[in-house]
């Protein structure tokens, strides 16, 4: 059973997934064809790396993003923060959670590809969905400075190095009982070294566990 009953929405959400899927297996075969040459560091991506990453979906997939759409509509998020948009396929599953909440609200989406940018707005529009996103292009530690209220969810689908600046600017925001969900937690655990490290900080009031989505999945509860 599928979590949107827009039909249209499905059949848009079905095609971006597998160009994402498609491009998935020349982009591990690319990586790890660089970590052999020992090119690679858990410090974050090369000029190299980001230039290649510049025109990839890697969409979020289709099970992690249902369950975030089911979590959006069991929190009633009407303020969602999406870290890490490319060409807005989570973000078409967040926006259609805050439709289908009622009484209107918004997923906040950043993204510093301009061309990337630029095909998220053109799904956006295709899916009748452009009143429920603000989308701020450029780069997140400027874009998500200023939150204008409480916010009920965070996706954290970004380049790792970028997690933690993204969760210092969140956490203020989020509300008792909010939700952060942040991919691949697992298969590049070192890589989250400095995020979890804020996860865990008892000052922070945040608990944790990691799901057994492929990769793994975080979910990070606000106390
Ligand atoms: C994993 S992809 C997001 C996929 C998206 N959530 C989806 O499911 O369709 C991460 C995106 O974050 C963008 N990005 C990386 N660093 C960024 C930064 N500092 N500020 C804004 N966007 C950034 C990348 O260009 C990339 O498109």
């Amino acid at each position: 059973m599928s979590v949107f009953s827009d039909p249209k929405l499905q059949a848009l959400i079905d095609r971006l997934q597998a160009q994402s899927q498609a491009q998935e297996a020349e982009t591990g075969a690319w990586f790890s064809e660089r970590g052999k040459r020992g090119e690679l560091s858990w410090d974050g991506f090369d000029e190299k790396s980001h230039r290649y990453m510049a025109d990839k979906l890697v969409a979020l997939e289709p099970d992690k993003a249902e369950f975030c759409h089911l979590l959006c509509r069991s929190l009633r998020a009407k303020r969602i923060v999406e870290v890490g948009t490319s060409h807005g396929v989570s973000t078409l599953y967040l926006a259609d959670a805050v439709r289908a909440n009622g009484g209107g609200g918004v997923v906040i989406a950043t993204e510093y590809e301009p061309a990337k940018a630029a095909i998220a707005r053109a799904h956006f529009a295709q899916a009748g969905l452009t009143d429920f996103i603000d989308l701020r292009e450029g780069d997140l530690r400027e874009t998500l400075k200023v939150i204008e209220g409480p916010v009920d969810f965070v996706l954290m689908d970004i380049w790792t190095e970028m997690a933690r600046p993204a969760i210092e600017l969140m956490g203020p925001h989020l509300r008792p009982g909010a939700v952060i969900v942040a991919d691949n937690t697992t298969r590049v655990r070192h890589a989250y070294a400095k995020f979890l490290a804020y996860v865990d900080d008892p000052a922070n009031g945040l608990r944790a566990m990691t799901l057994p989505f492929e990769g793994g999945l975080e979910f990070i509860v606000k106390t």
